[in-house]
This record gives C-alpha cells, sequence and structure tokens, in this order.
C-alpha cells in the first residue's frame, strides 16, 4: 500500500516504518521533526517536513501522492506537560488530527490507524483493564486522546471511514537501529539507563507506598516492535472494518522490579532517589490485550523485562547520545 506515517520520525513511528518498509509498503512520513530525528526514519521511506496543521503543505503532499491509508503518531506525549499547558496540547493532539482527518476525507483516503493512549482510563477501577473500562482521563494528554477517539466514528458514519484507535500501555525497548530519544526524557527505562551511563547522577522514584508488592507502582510494558507489528494488523482490519484496542503486555512490574533488572542486565549500581508520590499516578496500570490478540490475531513477542530492559541497553549503549551524537 502505499502509506502516510504522520509522527513518522518519533519513537514508536521509526519502528513501524521499518517494519511496513519490509512489509513492501510504500512510505511517505510527515513531521516536524518536532521531537523526532532525521536520522530515525529509515533511508527507504521519503520525507516531507511540515507540521500537519499546515493545510497548504498537507493539501500538496496528499494531491500529490494516492495513500490509501495514514498512520498517526503525531502529537506532544508529556501527560505532566499537558497539566500546564493543555492549549498546546489540544492543539496539536486534537487540532493536528482533526485538520489531517478533514483532508483525508477531501481527498478519499479512508483508512486510519490512531495511536491512542492508557492514559485515556486515568484511576482504573480494576486491573487487568479491558476496552470496555471507564475512560476519565486525568490530564489534558490523555482527554486529547479521547476526544479524537470520539471524534473517528464520526467521520466514519459521514464519510465511511475506517479507523482502529490503539491505547498503547507503556512502550520501551528498541530494535537493533532504533531506540527511544525524547528530549526531555520522561519514560522509566531510558531514564534508569541513563542513570547506568553516566548521563544522570540517580533516578527518581515517585512513591514508595503505594499497596503494591513493593510499594512502587507497577505498569506494563509492551515492546516497541510488538507495538509497531499490532499497527500492520490494524492497517489489514481497516480494509473491512473498525476498532479500538488495548495494547500490552498483560504483565505489571514495579519500579523497582525496573531497577533491579536494569542493574542486572547493565552490571550499574544505578544510585535511587526516593520522592513522594506524583499526583495522578495510579498504583497499577495493566492491560488485558485479548480483545486485539483475538480480532488482530496479535501476540507480543518479547514479554520478559530482561529482554526488554536489554534491547533497550544494547541501542543506548551503542547511541549514548541518541540520535543527535
Ligand atoms: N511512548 C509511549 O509510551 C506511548 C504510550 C501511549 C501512547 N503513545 C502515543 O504514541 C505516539 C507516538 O509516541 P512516541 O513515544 O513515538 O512519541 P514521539 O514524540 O517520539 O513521536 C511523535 C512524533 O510526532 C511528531 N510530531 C508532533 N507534532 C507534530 C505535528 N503537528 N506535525 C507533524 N509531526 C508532529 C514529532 O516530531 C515526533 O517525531 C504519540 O501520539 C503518543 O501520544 C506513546
Amino acid at each position: 500500500m502505499r502509506l502516510l506515517v504522520v509522527g513518522g520520525a518519533g519513537y514508536i513511528g521509526s519502528v513501524t516504518v521499518d517494519q511496513l518498509l519490509a512489509a513492501d509498503h510504500e512510505v511517505t512520513v510527515l513531521d516536524t521533526l518536532v521531537s523526532g530525528h532525521r536520522r530515525a526514519i529509515n533511508p527507504e521511506a521519503e520525507l516531507v517536513q511540515a507540521d500537519v496543521r499546515d493545510e497548504v503543505q498537507l493539501n500538496r503532499l496528499l494531491a500529490s501522492h494516492s495513500f490509501q491509508a495514514v498512520v498517526y503518531y503525531g502529537g506532544y506525549i508529556q501527560a505532566g506537560e499537558s497539566v500546564l499547558q493543555p492549549g498546546r496540547y489540544f492543539a496539536n493532539n486534537v487540532g493536528g488530527c482533526i485538520a489531517l482527518l478533514n483532508a483525508m476525507i477531501a481527498y478519499g483516503i479512508g483508512r486510519f490507524v490512531f495511536s491512542s493512549s492508557a492514559a485515556v482510563y486515568g484511576e482504573p477501577t480494576a486491573v487487568p483493564i479491558t476496552e470496555d473500562a471507564p475512560v476519565h482521563p486525568v490530564n489534558p494528554y490523555g482527554e486529547s486522546k479521547l476526544m479524537v477517539e470520539h471524534a473517528l466514528p464520526w467521520y466514519e458514519r459521514q464519510s465511511g471511514l475506517r479507523h482502529v484507535s490503539l491505547r498503547y500501555f507503556n512502550a520501551a525497548g528498541a530494535t537493533e537501529e532504533r531506540g527511544e530519544d525524547h528530549r526531555p526524557e520522561t519514560h522509566l527505562i531510558p531514564t534508569v539507563l541513563q542513570v547506568a551511563l553516566g548521563q544522570r547522577p540517580s533516578l527518581a522514584l515517585y512513591g514508595h507506598d503505594y499497596p503494591t508488592e513493593d510499594g512502587t507502582c507497577v505498569r506494563d510494558y509492551v515492546h516497541v516492535s510488538d507495538l509497531a507489528a499490532a499497527h500492520l494488523l490494524a492497517l489489514d482490519m481497516t480494509e473491512q472494518a473498525s476498532g479500538l484496542y488495548n495494547l500490552g503486555n498483560g504483565r505489571g512490574f514495579s519500579n523497582r522490579q525496573v531497577v533491579e533488572t536494569a542493574r542486572q542486565v547493565t552490571g550499574s549500581p544505578i544510585g535511587v532517589q526516593q520522592e513522594e508520590r506524583r499526583p495522578g499516578d495510579p498504583a497499577f496500570l495493566i492491560a488485558s490485550s485479548e480483545r486485539a490478540q483475538h480480532d488482530l490475531g496479535w501476540q507480543p513477542q518479547v514479554r520478559e523485562l530482561e529482554e526488554i530492559i536489554a534491547s533497550a541497553w544494547h541501542w543506548h549503549r551503542a547511541h549514548p547520545d541518541g540520535y543527535i551524537g
């Protein structure tokens, strides 16, 4: 297929672009490079450096390519920052995506895969979390994802757009070529590895009195190549139908387990600084991905925490300065 990947220079998008090209799709990446990296894009993909909200450039791009489907990774990703700057998040995460959907309809592109997030659930009432669980985002980032999810069925009703929203839990790990290089880095595994590399003095661990086995938060880490693989399956599904799926490992790992495993993988002592809980951090976030397994035939391949961290460590050691160095 001829595909447009918005945000394909980012962490998850860049891995997906590799898999799409390996599956013989033709890929164009539309990215501002505001947080993505030119060097993360497979050279076989075409790059158009532009903001998805730039109507002139977007129309020119859609007019000159016969895209059959769009995969959307664009937007800002920091939940904490979104509380301080809600307008920035709604403008990019909702405004950008709606601008794209409107242009897709105008150019007759009828298949769409959307990066949603576990952040739509907010504080879960039960774990593992299924897609039918109540959605109560606790920050504008999660709300922005939910707003797009809610808009999609209306486009389907009006124009027949088929769409799959994928609610990822914690993306983690790396492939041989691509890894995580967010600036600033707020995700636990790359932050832990930065301590191991001597780039941070210690790791701040937020909260030690959660009702979990060791008192620290428990999260579901899903390997980035498994996430990418789900997008290919979701694209196939949009030929026939629309859907909404959680993507997670289905297993929870505590913050302390992550640190302990990273110590074993890296051989570094990784100093920890205990901090108070952060507001809005639930004790447990664990996905049920049964629906994705059943409907899409998705099966996460890299499920052991040690393997996930080892893949990230391999990439970070080879790229201590990320894509910039
Ligand atoms: N990383 C995670 O653990 C995680 C979890 C749940 C959901 N998600 C969602 O998955 C998507 C990808 O996450 P990621 O970690 O790869 O993020 P990322 O920041 O690495 O990638 C996002 C990409 O979008 C680009 N972008 C942002 N605004 C744009 C715009 N207006 N026009 C064009 N390009 C734009 C950025 O330059 C970047 O390359 C995001 O939408 C994020 O909300 C990520």
